[in-house]
């Protein structure tokens, strides 16, 4: 598939107006997507496990205008109220997929959207909301053009999600994906996501993520400057040749089931991560204090218990752990017992692995 793929030939269907909704979740990165192209391209290959609890719901209502709309005709709820300052990066969205939904101007949008989580929850909401609006969209294009395969549904949503935020294009199928060609994944793509197509071995099957709010404000630095940054950056190269190797390792390690070389990749990766952001120019840091007390508590209950806990990071304080299945009891104790005097106000998310997003049935 190329760009131009995903620019639909003309509609043969007319519709006046409907509803369309899904629920999509977020997703979290084991080899990390920093850094990009143009057009939202990524420098590197990133792969993450499809996350269950933290989702986001869109509702999209449309209805046909008697003539094209000058600039885009929406209006934005977010948890019942109208959101007014949300709407910018909803026109710089639409902008950027109009020439894959020719239809955008042609109707009035009401747009319905809420989050699982906290909104100061220091969890970003991007990947999640892009992605339900994406599907939403593509929902709406399938109205027009009911011809449209399973396949193109999904690799068109996964693209469109891409434009709104990179990593949301992880959160459409599967219940992990990989994002950005790399040679020894049959399939993968630059410009959309596709759900991991090899053998997983049981010991990732229903793995956990507990997400530990270490700090729910605003980060200090988007994740679109931290992206930026990555140009010109001293260890830019070495950086993406990295995440392919590690893809690479991580391929071996889903067949093979080992854990602990799992927990070597993913906890390099995060900290990598952050490294790049230590060392770009300006250069900073998104880690508290209390970020780096519970990776120092994981490693000394991993050494104590021989288990498999490791933990990760995204773009901010928080802090992933990650756990399998047959751990879960041991682990979510150590949590409680010694991990979670460290978030803000105690809090924390129960996720787990999930398997992407879902159409609501509308109600006539
Ligand atoms: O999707 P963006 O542009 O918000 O970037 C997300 C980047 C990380 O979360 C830090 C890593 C990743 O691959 O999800």
């Amino acid at each position: 598939m190329i760009e131009k793929d995903f620019i639909p030939s003309a509609y043969n269907q007319t519709i006046t107006e409907g509803k369309v909704s899904y629920k999509s979740p977020s997703n979290i990165a084991l080899v990390k997507y920093w850094g990009k192209k143009e057009n939202q391209l990524p420098q590197n290959p990133s792969i993450s496990f499809t996350l269950d609890a933290c989702a986001t719901t869109t509702t999209v209502s449309f209805k046909k205008l008697d003539k094209l709309s000058d600039n885009y005709s929406f209006d934005l709820w977010f948890e019942g109220k109208v959101k007014e300052d949300f709407k910018p990066k909803i026109v710089t969205f639409f902008s950027r997929v109009a020439v894959y939904l020719p239809f955008l101007k042609a109707y009035h949008f009401t747009i319905e959207t809420s989050n699982s989580f906290p909104h100061s929850s220091g969890i970003a909401s991007s990947a999640s909301g892009m992605s339900a609006l994406a599907l939403c969209m593509v929902a709406l294009e399938k109205q027009l053009n009911p011809e449209m395969n399973d396949d193109y549904f999904v690799q068109k949503a996964s693209f469109l999600a891409r434009l709104g935020s990179g990593s949301a294009c992880r959160s459409i199928e599967g219940d992990i994906v990989q994002w950005g060609k790399h040679e020894k994944t049959k399939g993968s793509s630059d410009l959309f996501g596709i759900k991991y197509p090899y053998v997983v071995h049981d010991n990732f099957k229903r793995f956990h993520d507990t997400i530990l709010l270490v700090d729910k404000g605003q980060k200090q630095v988007s994740s679109t400057v931290g992206h930026n940054l990555m140009h010109n950056h001293p260890y830019a190269t070495q950086r993406f040749e990295q995440a392919h190797d590690n893809l690479d390792k991580l391929i071996a390690v889903f067949k093979s089931g080992d854990l602990k070389e799992f927990i070597a990749i993913v906890e390099s990766e995060a900290l990598t991560l952050h490294a790049m952001m230590m060392t770009s120019m300006p250069y900073f840091i998104l880690m508290k204090p209390n970020t780096l007390e519970i990776i120092n508590k994981i490693w000394e209950f991993r050494e104590k218990s021989g288990s498999n806990v490791c933990f990760t990071l995204d773009a901010g304080a928080n802090v992933h752990v990650l756990y399998p299945e047959n751990e879960k009891d041991i682990v979510f104790q150590f949590i409680k017992e010694e991990l979670i005097a460290y978030c803000e106000n105690q809090q924390y998310i129960c996720d787990r692995i999930g398997f992407g997003a879902k159409q609501l049935k509308m109600n006539a």
